[in-house]
């Protein structure tokens, strides 16, 4: 009998008989895409490693995940040991740095909230420059690049200034650092979607407390009482569970968990500061335990 032969996952990654090859997706003006219009996902080469031959300069950008370095990718950490240059981040796993071989060149341009040492075109020029003078570089970001990373934005300069690139995916701390702490961001009959903001920016606080599902909040800290003020003005109810996680995976994680009335007392109480995570959403009650146990509980959660 012969076995059925393998299948690739459709464009919602479904698997199985009837699940098409990816019909070519649009690509971006200047970000471009793995997928060239019209190729299936059989035909396309990985593009989990250089993008251009050993000789050539080139870039890529790598997520390092939210902090363990057990949680960067198999590539990507293939990858960072082939560069000749590694251009890190502030949140990009030092203890992968220390890690590299002696003749591997690392530029830190890590950035402090509040603080941007090193500006985002002088990060794009430095890829660039260090590209065009024939080196291997790895663009080592924290996370996710493509999730508030402005990875989009390094990748447009280098295309822009013809320099071959290509992007290794990370672990994003959205999802990582909650689940750290035993928070999955959907849970069957607790939450059917999750949305990930920005904290930096004004919301539609009305449209976030429609949607409902867990809302996942990074760079939130600073404007916190804003947020959760314009989230209860909206409908959010008082009593929804709210959990703070900071530095998630770097063995200093603390939990700070409250009702949505209570938060920002609870936080300033606690002096929570960046690096966080911020879960708003009937799971944030679902915290492990252990990680409950460290944490200061506000009035009970419902
Ligand atoms: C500029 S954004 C970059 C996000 C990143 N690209 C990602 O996918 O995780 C930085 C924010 O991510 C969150 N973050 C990143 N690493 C974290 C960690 N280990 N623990 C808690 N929050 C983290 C914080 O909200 C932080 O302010």
């Amino acid at each position: 009998m012969q076995a059925p032969r393998p299948t690739s996952p459709d464009a919602e990654g479904r698997c199985g008989a009837g699940a098409a090859a990816h019909p070519g997706a649009a690509t971006h003006p200047e970000i471009g895409g793995p997928f060239d219009a019209g190729a299936t996902t059989h035909a396309r080469r990985s593009s989990l490693e250089w993008p251009a031959p050993a000789g050539v300069g080139q870039v890529v950008l790598v997520g390092a995940g939210p902090g363990d370095p057990g949680l960067i990718t198999v590539a990507g950490q293939r990858l960072l040991t082939e560069a000749d240059v590694v251009v890190a981040d502030r949140l990009a796993g030092t203890a992968l740095l220390r890690d590299l071989p002696a003749r591997v060149q690392v530029i830190d341009v890590g950035k402090c909230p509040g603080n941007h040492p090193v500006p985002q075109e002088v990060i794009n020029q430095l890829l660039v420059d260090h590209a065009r003078a024939g080196h291997r570089v790895v663009r080592l970001k924290g996370g996710d690049p493509f999730l508030f990373g402005r990875g989009g934005e390094e990748v447009a300069a280098c295309r822009e200034a013809g320099v071959p690139v290509a992007v290794v995916p990370g672990v994003t701390s959205a999802f990582a650092v909650p689940a750290e702490v035993g928070i999955p961001v959907t849970h069957r009959g607790l939450a059917r979607g999750v949305t990930v903001v920005s904290g930096h920016e004004d919301p539609d606080h009305e449209a976030l407390v429609r949607l409902g599902g867990t809302l996942v909040v990074l760079m939130g800290v600073t404007r916190l009482p804003q947020l959760v003020d314009g989230l209860l003005q909206h409908g959010l109810a008082p009593g929804t569970p709210v959990a703070i996680l900071e530095s998630g995976w770097t063995g200093l994680s603390r939990v700070t968990r409250a009702r949505a009335d209570e938060i920002v007392g609870t936080a300033e109480r606690r002096e929570v500061h960046a690096p966080a995570v911020i879960v708003i959403g009937e799971v944030a009650a679902l915290a492990e335990e252990r990680m409950a146990a460290r944490a200061e509980e506000g009035p009970a959660l419902p």
